[in-house]
């Protein structure tokens, strides 16, 4: 056998290994401990505190426990899960797949908190998992010391267990989600309609509303816009972050980053996520006021860090009457809301690099 057909033969066979990954609903998280390996392994789940066990239930029905039928509520009334997602929606087979956004070594990496210009504040894991309840699950903070965030948290950290002696937790591959190569026109939500009817509707439903589990209180095929989708200041509300999850993870039954031979057209992939962007979901406008306010410990201010698809007001830079770079809101922003939905992004890049040269930082 020539060493060509060998490799055509081998290659089958992770796609086969890949495709056998995806095959139900529920995957088996110790399917990816050979992708994982040697830095990391799946720990065994008899090995799981009661805690920690209560901590995965609720990361996978997170309305279930969290949302407006479960009777809490936070202290304004108002529910923990402002829609009806789970954490597993998005951080798929429980936090453990692979260019899912797995959290197999997140307790590791917050160990020592990470500085946040969006938030203006170092996140520790309870910051941190919070602000996924306040954006993707469109809610409210949970209380760190509630026995909810200590199950979470002891989740989390059972799934770090799995660090393999002698590897950093940089060490372990798949934690950030392929990115599709950049577009240089704006994504197009009319070319990314027919592609959400051809590959996305027969799952989540011609007007996104997804199909919802009773026995779990979960979502099967979760809500893409909407009430009971993410929200807007979520980093799946901005199209860069959203495009590069669906470009890794969709569609379900077919695609696994694993193999990069599954995923679609990076185009496609780009206009598609504009579609999804292009409905309406759930915003809390105190996120226009708070998001990248303030200054970071670096000294430089934070509206220049301001994620350029973060499409809510105030966007950033602006530009003054004498036409001169400036962070001040009053001021007109120097790109339509527009382009911060779609892009192109790399203008709006070049030009905050400019505003933080001209204003000294
Ligand atoms: C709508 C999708 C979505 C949902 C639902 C969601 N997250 Fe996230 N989460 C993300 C994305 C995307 C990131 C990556 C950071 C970013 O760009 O915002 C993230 C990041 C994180 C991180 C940091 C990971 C790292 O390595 O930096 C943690 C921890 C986390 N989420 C926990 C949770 C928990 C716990 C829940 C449920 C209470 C949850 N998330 C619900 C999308 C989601
Ligand atoms: C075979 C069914 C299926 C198809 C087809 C499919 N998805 Fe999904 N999608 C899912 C499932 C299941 C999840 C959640 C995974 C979980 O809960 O474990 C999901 C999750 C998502 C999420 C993250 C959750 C959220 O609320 O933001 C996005 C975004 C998404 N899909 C977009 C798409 C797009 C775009 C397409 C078409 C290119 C697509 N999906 C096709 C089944 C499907």
């Amino acid at each position: 056998m020539s060493h060509r057909t060998l490799r055509v033969l081998f290659g089958l066979a992770l796609s086969a290994a890949a495709a056998g990954a995806l095959a139900g609903s529920g995957t088996d998280p110790a399917d990816y401990n050979p992708f994982y390996a040697p830095a990391y392994q799946i720990p065994d789940p008899a090995l799981m505190s009661t805690s920690a066990a209560r901590g995965k239930d609720i990361f996978r029905s997170t309305y279930r426990y969290l949302g407006a039928e479960s009777g809490n509520v936070a202290a304004n009334g108002k529910p923990y899960v402002g829609n009806k997602l789970a954490c597993g929606n998005c951080h798929m087979d429980e936090g453990t797949r692979p260019y899912a956004v797995p959290l197999v070594v997140a307790a590791i990496e917050y160990a020592d908190p990470k500085f946040s210009a969006r938030e203006n504040v170092a996140r520790d894991l309870p910051i941190r998992i919070n602000g996924c309840f306040e954006r993707s699950l469109a809610g409210e903070m949970i209380p760190t010391d509630s026995q909810w965030m200590k199950d979470l948290i002891a989740y989390v950290d059972f799934l770090s267990t799995g660090l393999q002696p002698g590897y950093t937790w940089q060490q372990v591959p798949g934690q950030e989600t392929r990115k599709p190569a950049a577009l240089a026109r704006a994504a197009s939500p009319t070319r990314g309609a027919n592609i959400y009817n051809d590959r996305c509707r027969s799952c989540h439903q011609e007007d996104g509303s997804g199909v919802w589990r009773d026995d779990e209180q979960r979502f099967r095929y979760p809500a893409l816009w909407g009430a009971n989708s993410h929200g807007l200041m979520a980093g799946m509300g901005r199209l860069q972050t959203a495009a590069a999850f669906v470009y890794s993870n969709m569609p379900h039954d077919k695609v696994n980053a694993v193999d990069p031979n599954t995923l679609m057209a990076a185009e496609d992939a780009w206009d598609v996520t504009a579609y999804l962007l292009s409905k309406p979901r759930p915003f809390n406008p105190r996120h226009i006021t708070e998001d990248w306010a303030g200054v970071g410990p670096d000294g430089v201010p934070n509206a220049l860090k301001r994620a350029v698809d973060a499409s809510y007001d105030y966007t950033m830079p602006r530009k003054d009457a004498a036409g001169a770079w400036s962070i001040d809101p009053a001021n007109p922003p120097a790109f339509p809301r527009s382009q911060h939905i779609y892009g192109p992004f790399q203008p709006i890049t070049d030009a905050l690099n400019q505003a933080r040269q001209s204003l000294g930082y």
